[in-house]
């Protein structure tokens, strides 16, 4: 049978980079889920812009239904039936619902002046196709991240796409809304629709994936049915060997590793803190060496309490300490000043400045700082930052390659070296390794608890469970706005977080 399409022998340069390097993929048959997977940098966005049209290629060969096709633009693709949903959503946020889901329509036929119950009308037909009831005359700005990402997938659709591509589309959900994309993936395979999805998390493709394509250096080193494989021998296709770890030690038997005397104020004490709409009466302390994570769902007020300690979002009430002294959160200079990192969820808006070198945005800190100083510019900062990109694996062509020219996870992974480089005394992380790939995970992990044993007091939010108890001394769970939960990581597991964490006790 002739596959529904097929890329063979896929060659994309950028600069010094071989990226592409003669890889292939097969989409064996209409509705059917592909899981792209592959180290950071690996080429696995870069191949979705080729199958997307968004990238041309140096070399290599593309078949639709067997049929030779060549894309030159993203909308050639979409004519053929083949839609991209972006790693960063592209909603129009001042747009309603409707006229969101048919932007898709205007790129491909002209816009052609609907009457507003026309467009609502035909919004709500593509909107049903995924199950979903959203209010077509909502404006797109009141919606929450993965709703706005339904949407973008119901654009895609409303351009009658036979192949919906979809770029680490649950690195930013939550469970259950990893569950209603799945819903609304599964109901797309019953109409003949088939994705292609890229995601670091190996249970939720082993859930939804049907054929798996493994990108290793560029190149295709595995395809077949998901089936074949298991966790542990897609991680080694991934990886090319699965290097020998040391097994990690059990909770319990590590030595705590709190530091300092028992008499030692915390590194960061915080009290009654609230912030309008989100935060309600929170206290938290973090010890030196102490790494302590928040457990809770979107909403529950995570990071507007990371937010309101660094001082970018304001404080209602309450009080904040380092290393026992008071400190009133204003700006992040002061902030910074302090002691204080905080890396946010949002790399790509907030954590980074992409058009910036990997150095540049590695001694951004530094340099802040300097500037306070009046001191000049070192070797040594250099040297640091070199330091902090190796620690964290950071793969690049260069330290002055732009940020922005680096894969997502890698991007990622500079985010992180950014504050290690600067040797805080109390980082605030949020999602410290969102779009980072298995295998350097654990590495960010094992870095992070080095870190911990430097004496750095760690505050990590994530949407992950099991990262936080695998990375965490002590874990709080929040619920609307409330610390209603405060657990030893030796004595809780997963399904005791996702119990607290909805409100239950
Ligand atoms: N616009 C660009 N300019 C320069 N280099 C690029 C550009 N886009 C990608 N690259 C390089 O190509 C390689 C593959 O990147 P790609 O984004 O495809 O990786 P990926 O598999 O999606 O990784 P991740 O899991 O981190 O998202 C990387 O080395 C990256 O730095
Ligand atoms: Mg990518």
């Amino acid at each position: 049978m002739t596959p529904l399409l097929t890329l063979r022998g896929v060659h994309k340069r950028f600069g010094g980079v071989h990226a592409l390097d003669g890889a292939e993929l097969t989409i064996s048959e209409p509705g059917v889920v592909h899981v792209l997977i592959g180290q950071n940098g690996s080429g696995k966005s870069t191949m979705l812009g080729v199958l997307s049209g968004q990238l041309r290629v140096d070399a290599g060969e593309l078949r639709l239904d067997g049929q030779p096709v060549r894309f030159t633009s993203p909308v050639a693709a979409l004519r053929h039936g083949i839609a991209m949903v972006s790693q960063e959503t592209a909603v129009a946020p001042d747009l309603t619902v409707a006229e969101n889901v048919l932007l898709g329509r205007g790129l491909v036929r002209r816009w052609s002046g609907l009457s507003p119950a026309a467009t609502r009308k035909r919004a709500q037909e593509v909107l049903a196709r995924l199950e979903l009831d959203y209010d077509p005359r909502q404006l797109v700005r009141d919606l929450r991240p993965d709703q706005r990402q339904m949407v973008e997938i119901a654009r895609a659709l409303s351009t009658d796409a036979r192949i919906l591509i979809l770029d680490e589309p649950t690195s930013s959900l939550t469970d259950d809304e990893v569950e209603g994309l799945f819903g609304a993936i599964r109901q797309l395979k019953t109409q003949g629709v088939a994705t292609v999805f890229v995601s670091h998390r190996l249970p939720e493709l082993f859930a939804i994936g049907d054929e798996v394509t493994v990108l290793r250096d560029g190149r295709t080193v595995a395809q077949a049915p998901l089936a074949h494989f298991d966790p542990h021998s897609l991680v080694e296709a991934m990886v090319g060997e699965i290097a020998a770890r040391e097994p990690r030690q059990p909770r319990g038997s590590r030595p705590s590793s709190r530091s300092g005397r028992d008499d030692a104020p915390p590194a960061l004490r915080v009290r009654g803190l609230e912030v309008v709409g989100a935060v309600r009466g929170v206290d938290v302390e973090v010890g030196r060496g102490e790494i302590v994570g928040i457990s809770g769902l979107v909403g529950a007020g995570r990071s507007e309490l990371l937010e309101a300690i660094f001082g970018v979002r304001p404080l209602a009430a309450g009080t904040v300490e380092l290393d026992g002294a008071a400190f009133a959160p204003s700006a992040p200079r002061d902030s910074i000043q302090r002691g204080l990192g905080f890396l946010p969820p949002d790399r790509k808006t907030e954590g980074l400045v992409l058009g910036m070198s990997v150095r540049g945005n590695v001694t951004m800190v530094q340099t802040l700082e300097r500037a306070r100083l009046r001191s000049p510019s070192s070797g040594a900062e250099t040297r640091s930052a070199q330091a902090a990109c190796d620690a964290m694996g950071v793969k690049t062509a260069s330290l002055d390659a732009p940020v922005g020219s680096l894969s997502g996870g890698n991007q990622q992974k500079v985010a992180l070296a950014k504050w290690l480089a600067r040797g805080p005394r109390v980082l605030l992380l949020d999602e410290p390794t969102r779009g980072v790939d298995v295998a350097a995970k654990a590495e960010i992990h094992e870095q992070l608890r080095a870190v911990a044993a430097d004496g750095v007091g760690l505050l990590v939010s994530s949407s992950e469970n099991e990262e936080l108890i695998e990375l965490c001394d002590r874990i709080l769970v929040m619920f609307r706005g409330r610390v209603v939960a405060a657990l030893e990581t030796e004595n809780c597991s997963e399904p005791e977080l996702v119990r607290l964490a909805g409100g239950h006790t």
